[in-house]
């Protein structure tokens, strides 16, 4: 019986470990903020940008709307990023893509400074990511149990730059772990290369121990990586592509696709009803990756008031 992996569940108890850090800080008066950056009028854009907008200030955190309108020019953007890197009263900035047609979206996330790429796109904390050097958000409270581990974690602990892991990919491992899912050892497929996603969860899921095969639009029959995959993690956009006849028993079935139907519906990339019949464990869409993502990137954030508030006074630490 195919059982749901509910990310709204795992998203209320890690919005409630921030609730409980950002009052902790505002007792040593310290106030965490989060910049959100939207260029243009992309209606999925907006309705994340608002989402996140309510839910961090339900948690507490100060938000700064940087709301611009589609003809705005990158050295405009530059210049707003430029004076986020400098403020100290913001500690994270979430650009929301896509950016208008004329931005080189690159140039934007790489002028994000590493201690407050909150969403982790940028070069800097690509590159830690894939020199495993992020490894202690990645293994922070399971790494006792595996010799490997516990030496990529002790290697972290001497690089001491601040970076973070991107929100959807780490939110995909959040929601495995939380539902006992082992990956060590794994057949695991990834569908889907971009940046902000099925790159990163590959090297995440690597990382993890997983064998990882990463397919995409060149991939020629996806139903032959598919049928031996333990873990499917599919990021395409392209609804319906996986079905049930392409799933092996109790396959673990991870959909982080997002596609908004012309009757408002929102569903993901897999054919729910076929797949959940071979499936030991699945995400709804919605009501799965999604609410983690954002969760996630609260967490990131307070991570790094955090350590803003270190660097600022050592003495906190004693
Ligand atoms: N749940 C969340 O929090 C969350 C967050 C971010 C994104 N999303 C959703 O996740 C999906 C992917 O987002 P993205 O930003 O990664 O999109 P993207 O940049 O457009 O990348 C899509 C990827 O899918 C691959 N692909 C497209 N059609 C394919 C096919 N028929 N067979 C195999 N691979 C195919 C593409 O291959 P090529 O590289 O070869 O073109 C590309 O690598 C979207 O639906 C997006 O809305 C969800």
């Amino acid at each position: 019986m195919v059982k749901l992996m509910d990310g709204t569940k795992l998203a209320v108890e890690i919005r409630e470990n921030v609730r409980r850090d950002v009052q902790n800080l505002c007792k040593t008066g310290i106030e965490v903020g989060l910049a959100l950056l939207l260029a243009g009028d992309n209606s999925a854009s907006c309705s994340y940008f608002n989402a996140t907008v309510k839910i961090s200030k339900s948690v507490g955190i100060n938000v700064f709307e940087y709301k611009l309108p589609t003809d705005v020019s990158l050295n405009e953007i530059l210049n707003i990023v430029s004076s986020i890197n400098a403020d100290e009263r913001i500690n994270g900035l979430l650009v929301l893509f896509p950016l208008p047609k004329r931005i080189n979206p690159r140039r934007v996330v790489n002028a994000i400074v590493p201690d407050k790429d909150v969403d982790g796109l940028g070069s800097v904390s690509v590159g830690r990511l894939s020199a495993e050097e992020s490894m202690f958000q990645l293994f922070g409270k399971e790494f006792a149990g595996s010799q490997h581990i516990v030496q990529k974690t002790a290697d972290f602990s001497i690089c001491t730059s601040q970076s973070f892991l991107p929100c959807t990919p780490f939110g995909v491992i959040r929601l495995l772990e939380y539902y006992g899912v082992d990956i060590v050892g794994k057949n695991a497929v990834v569908i889907g290369k971009s940046l902000a996603v099925g790159k990163p969860l590959s090297m995440m899921l690597l990382a993890k121990e997983a064998t990882v095969s990463v397919c995409h639009k060149s991939t020629a029959n996806l139903k032959d990586y598919l049928i031996n995959a333990d873990i499917v993690c599919s990021a395409t956009g392209m609804p319906g592509l996986i079905t049930g006849d392409m799933i092996k028993e109790g396959a673990i079935v991870v959909d982080i696709g997002i596609n908004v139907q012309q009757n408002g519906k929102i569903i993901g990339d897999i054919d729910f009803n076929s797949v959940a019949k071979k499936a030991s464990l699945i995400t709804p869409v919605p009501g799965g990756v999604g609410p983690v993502t954002i969760a996630t990137l609260l967490e990131n954030t307070v991570r790094s008031a955090k350590s803003n508030a270190l660097l600022n006074n050592p003495l906190l630490l004693h």
